[in-house]
């Protein structure tokens, strides 16, 4: 079942799981989140975690683990070379997508430096839909470009297109006859999209474009990272998609693709990552990477209990009761701001809702970071920490220009099975508040800038005293300790 129907209230999503354990949140009072800002630099990646009240900075190893998953971890078989979880983790990968090799490593980027090494050489290219931070900076750093080949619509932030993830095959032709075959390192399709807002891609999108790179003998490889909530969306928004099962649909994906790597922070609710590759030559052609960097191929770097843990994680990933609760909590989240006319990425996607911040923050200018600013002012204004996604976290030009992300958005993750219906209402009050304050939230600049990854720990401070006056009005209409 995707949702349960009601009689009289009107239509919310339920939580289908309960409460086992729990961890006690703390509020504290707004001049307190003002102190805590500045001493982070106006990063929210440089909070500490005791100082939020809802933390929506990302849905990657925070979600929550189901009894089933933890009991898993106690039967973890601990061996250097050939732990028994190993096995049971890559037979379960086997039975799921259909491809026998398997490469653990630590996490999703690990994943990517690998696939890096083996495939990227100077002057090559990597096509995508549309890039991840890290699968990008593992590109250029190999001194490979990267083009992302999006449709045109998925960068349009109001709209009710079902599949914004979708690239363009024309532009993708069109790449390949420019780039060439030879020069093309792979082609690397994410499943949804991450910096766009969690926006899905088709099952018919992902086999024709395959199709194209079958035909000019470009490498596939399929970031499934974000595959539980596409998969949700396949099946609810693609009508040919509606009678398959999950599992179904997850083996038509998995065989158009010669690789699928995923963070296990994500797909799987636990903290790992891997590399499935479907040709026992390339799978070869690979395998000292992981021991160099990761650790024995049959670890990679991750706990033997997170795997048993993330084993059981992706069978619950089969299931609609499990892979439904993101996106529809998503999906509240979404529409209850966009009634009330706060510009947000539509139709909802997985991950989490994002916030349209070059709308709201139109007055900031985009070298002033607004997405950047607009998550400070959340934090401040009620404790909830997202994440920037916008020019604060591309890398500037080879010229030290700044280089102007495509869309300005803030990231308002929900972690699976994490927060309940009435704090979800609670940061949508927060932000409904914060959108009718927008025009007091000013420009941020760097103070410390680092070349690489800058958002993780780049540090900045605000233009002007706007963060004071904000944290005023804020304790005017909630009070002193809100
Ligand atoms: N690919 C996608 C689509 C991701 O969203 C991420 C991580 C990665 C790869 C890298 O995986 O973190 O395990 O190394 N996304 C996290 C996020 C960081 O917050 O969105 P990782």
């Amino acid at each position: 079942m995707s949702e349960i129907k009601f009689y009289k209230h009107e239509q919310i999503p339920v939580e289908m799981h309960k409460v086992k354990i729990v961890q006690q949140l703390k509020l504290l009072p707004a001049d307190e989140r003002l102190k805590k800002i500045k001493e982070a630099g106006f990063n929210t990646f440089q909070l500490h975690n005791g100082d939020i009240f809802m933390d929506m900075l990302t849905d990657s190893g925070v979600n929550a683990m189901s009894d089933n998953m933890q009991s898993a971890m106690f039967r973890a078989d601990d061996a250097y070379a050939g732990s028994e979880t190993f096995y049971r983790m890559r037979d379960k990968l086997e039975e799921i997508f259909g491809i026998k090799y398997c490469l653990p490593a630590h996490q999703g980027r690990a994943c990517e430096n690998i696939l890096a090494e083996r495939f990227v050489k100077e002057g090559n290219c990597v096509i995508m839909n549309y890039h991840f931070t890290t699968a990008k900076a593992h590109i250029t750093r190999r001194g490979g470009h990267v083009e992302e080949l999006i449709k045109d619509e998925g960068l349009i932030s109001k709209s009710d297109l079902p599949f914004k993830g979708d690239i363009d095959l024309d532009k993708v032709r069109k790449c390949i006859e420019k780039e060439t075959p030879e020069n093309i390192s792979f082609m690397r399709i994410e499943s949804g999209t991450n910096l766009i807002g969690g926006q899905p891609i088709s099952y018919e999108n992902m086999k024709e474009v395959t199709e194209i790179a079958k035909e000019k003998g470009i490498v596939t490889v399929l970031d499934a990272s974000l595959l539980q909530d596409n998969l949700y969306f396949i099946k609810t928004r693609e009508e040919s998609m509606k009678d398959k099962s999950i599992r179904e649909i997850t083996r038509m994906i998995a065989d158009l693709f010669d690789i699928i790597y995923f963070s296990a922070r994500k797909f799987g609710f636990a903290r790992g990552g891997a590399i499935l590759v479907r040709d026992e030559d390339m799978f070869h052609s690979m395998e000292d990477l992981v021991p160099m960097f990761e650790g024995f191929l049959t670890y990679g770097g991750m706990s033997v209990k997170e795997m048993e843990a993330m084993t059981v994680g992706f069978d619950e990933s089969m299931d609609m009761d499990v892979i439904s609760q993101g996106p529809l909590f998503i999906d509240y989240c979404v529409k209850e701001l966009d009634k009330y006319g706060v510009p947000v990425i539509t139709p909802g996607g997985g991950l989490g809702a994002h916030l349209d911040a070059s709308v709201i923050c139109s007055h900031i200018p985009q070298q002033e970071y607004p997405a950047g600013a607009l998550v400070c002012a959340l934090y401040l204004c009620g404790g909830i920490r997202g994440m920037e996604r916008g020019t604060l976290s591309e890398e500037r030009n080879p010229d030290g220009s700044e280089r102007f992300a495509s869309m300005e958005l803030v990231r308002l993750a929900f972690p699976r099975r994490v927060f309940t219906l009435s704090q979800t209402e609670y940061v949508i009050d927060r932000v409904k508040w914060l959108y009718d304050h927008r025009d007091m939230i000013g420009g941020l600049r760097f103070t410390h800038e680092p070349k690489t990854l800058r958002f993780f720990t780049g540090m900045l401070e605000a233009t002007s005293d706007w963060p004071e006056k904000l944290v005023e009005a804020y304790k005017k209409e909630f009070g002193e300790e809100a």
